[in-house]
């Protein structure tokens, strides 16, 4: 109880950040042995010079192991206090048990609630609103959200126009529920009715095609398309979180947006009048590694000590669906 008698709001806060990428890095001009394009032009185009792949062998959930035992350390969580486990994947270990179910066994948190959560490349975001609400309402008090992708495994790798794109990593934080404001909100959204622009078109019970089996399942997308929609969808998800919280776009210390491609990301940062010191870029070093894109920037920026205790951050992203949403939070 509070000293006014009343139950003093619960906030998620962010205790620990962690991350983990593959050691094998394929840079641009390995990828101009493979397919017709050059360092030049992935990088003029998507601000990407090099990507990380996961060893044969390696999955999304040893990747998200990794990073979970990292955010863990950091904020000086042992796995069985958690309470709660949150996995954004849409490359998942198997088509069941879910990568959460995996995680937390290699953890050792048996015992707590875990599930995937499936929402392409804003697979983490809507994880964490998720966890939010599993804390905001009491059900939670320490919850592990992650991020954990190897999209290099349903890359065309003779298609140009996708294989540059992606890049396999994972991230993680640790949320603990507290008094001082934290999570401040999420607001997360889809279009389902734009599922052909970007998407695997097959699985368990469309079926496997049998040129699908014989290819491989891969990504198609029409990128020149899904990059005006994301520009538009990430504008306005900014200016309803502005909204929601009686913000000014100034306010905010640091963005850091799902790393897709770097001119989409220069679009967001334009429209909140932010120069480009305060947004985190790690696009360039990762490529797209989808889920894993924000919790890797966020570590990144937490680590080499650009994001402080108390600043205001925001996070967004977008992807296959369409889906796309944004968290902000006091660090
Ligand atoms: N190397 C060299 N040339 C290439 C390559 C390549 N890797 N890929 C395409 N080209 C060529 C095309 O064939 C085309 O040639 P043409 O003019 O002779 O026909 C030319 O480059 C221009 O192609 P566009 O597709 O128009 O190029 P664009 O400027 O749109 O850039 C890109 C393509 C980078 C895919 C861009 O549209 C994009 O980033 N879109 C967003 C897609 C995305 O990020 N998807 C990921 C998931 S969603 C998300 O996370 C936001």
């Amino acid at each position: 109880m509070s000293e006014s008698g009343s139950t003093p709001r619960v906030y998620s806060r962010i205790a620990g950040t962690g991350s983990y990428l593959p050691a094998k890095v394929l840079t641009n001009d390995d990828l101009s042995k493979i397919v017709d394009t050059s360092d030049e032009w992935i990088a003029a185009r998507t601000g990407i010079r090099q990507r990380h792949i996961a060893a044969d062998g390696e999955t999304t959930g040893d990747l998200a192991y990794h990073a979970a035992v990292r955010a863990l350390q950091s904020a000086g969580v042992e796995a069985d206090e958690l309470d709660l486990i949150v996995l954004g994947t849409t490359t998942p270990d198997l088509i069941f048990p879910s990568t959460a179910c995996l995680l937390q066994h290699r953890l050792g948190a048996n015992g707590c609630g875990a599930f995937d959560v499936n929402a392409a490349c804003s697979g983490f975001l809507y994880a964490l609103s998720v966890a939010d609400k599993f804390i905001r309402s009491g059900d939670a008090r320490t919850v592990l959200v992650v991020g954990s992708e190897t999209l290099t495994r349903m890359v065309d790798w003779t298609e140009r126009t996708t294989c540059v794109l992606f890049g396999d990593g994972a991230g993680a934080v640790v949320l603990k529920a507290d008094t001082e404001t934290g999570i401040l909100s999420t607001h997360l959204h889809a279009d389902g009715g734009k599922k052909e622009l970007l998407w695997n078109p097959v699985g368990v019970s469309v079926g496997f095609r049998e040129d699908e089996k014989n290819a491989g399942v891969r990504i198609r997308m029409a990128g020149s398309d899904v990059f005006k929609y994301a520009v538009k969808a990430l504008d306005s998800v900014v200016e309803e979180t502005l909204a929601a919280n009686g913000l000014d776009r100034h306010d905010i210390d640091w963005l850091i947006p799902h790393q897709a491609n770097l001119r989409i990301i220069e679009a967001t940062a334009k429209r909140l009048d932010m120069p480009m010191e305060r947004v985190v870029v790690t696009v360039d070093k990762h490529g797209n590694t989808s889920s894993g894109s924000v919790p890797l920037a966020l570590d990144e920026a937490v680590r080499s000590g650009k994001v402080q205790r108390g600043q205001l951050v925001l996070l967004e992203a977008f992807g296959g669906g369409f889906t796309w949403g944004s968290a902000l939070l006091r660090y």
